[in-house]
């Protein structure tokens, strides 16, 4: 679909990049705009490589820049998402209330390595596929519902006062949906 190695999008991706920036000319925060239109219409939800520097080569902003801003925001991915995102707050409310034991429960879950993740001091800090990309798990510093901590957004619905047990349904219903 793309082709990351020649440094170019396809032309799909190409005209669609071409249709945001247009979309966005002269209104503020533009730069903002164009990311999220460009990831929303990605099929696994994430901006390239290739993408990220036709950005910059079409609105004639530098390169790091455009690029400092897709890894600042966390609602930018730089990695090809799974078909269903199940999102672990890990704020102090969240925390307080047992969101690392969610997070280790649901990693075991969907067969991510929770000893590796755990071992590198990084798993506060996720954004990791099931090999499969049926699933992706990442982490949040918080979603601004902390009187419902913990929570757990699933494909964008948020989930209050989240268990091991409602979390683990919650997952396995996904994991049905797709057979
Ligand atoms: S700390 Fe989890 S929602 Fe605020």
């Amino acid at each position: 679909m793309r082709n990351d190695a020649a440094g170019l999008p396809d032309a799909h991706e190409r005209l669609l990049i071409d249709q945001a920036i247009a979309a966005q000319r002269n209104r503020p925060g533009a730069l903002l705009g164009i990311l999220e239109m460009v990831q929303e219409a990605n099929p696994r939800k994430y901006l390239s490589a290739a993408a990220l520097a036709y950005i910059a080569e079409k609105t004639g902003l530098p390169p790091a820049q455009v690029y400092s801003v897709a890894t600042f925001y966390a609602l930018f991915n730089l990695t090809p998402q799974g078909e269903n995102v199940v999102c672990v707050c890990r704020g102090t409310a969240c925390h307080t209330r047992g969101s690392r034991d969610l997070l280790e429960k649901v990693s075991l879950d969907l067969g991510l390595d929770w000893d590796a993740m755990s071992g590198t001091g990084e798993a506060d800090k996720l954004a990791l596929a099931t090999p499969d990309r049926s699933f992706t798990l990442r982490t949040v510093a918080c979603f601004g519902q902390c009187a419902m901590a913990p929570v757990v957004e699933v494909n964008h619905r948020v989930l209050a006062h989240v268990n091991e047990r409602t979390l683990h349904r919650e997952v396995r219903a996904r994991a049905r949906e797709r057979k």
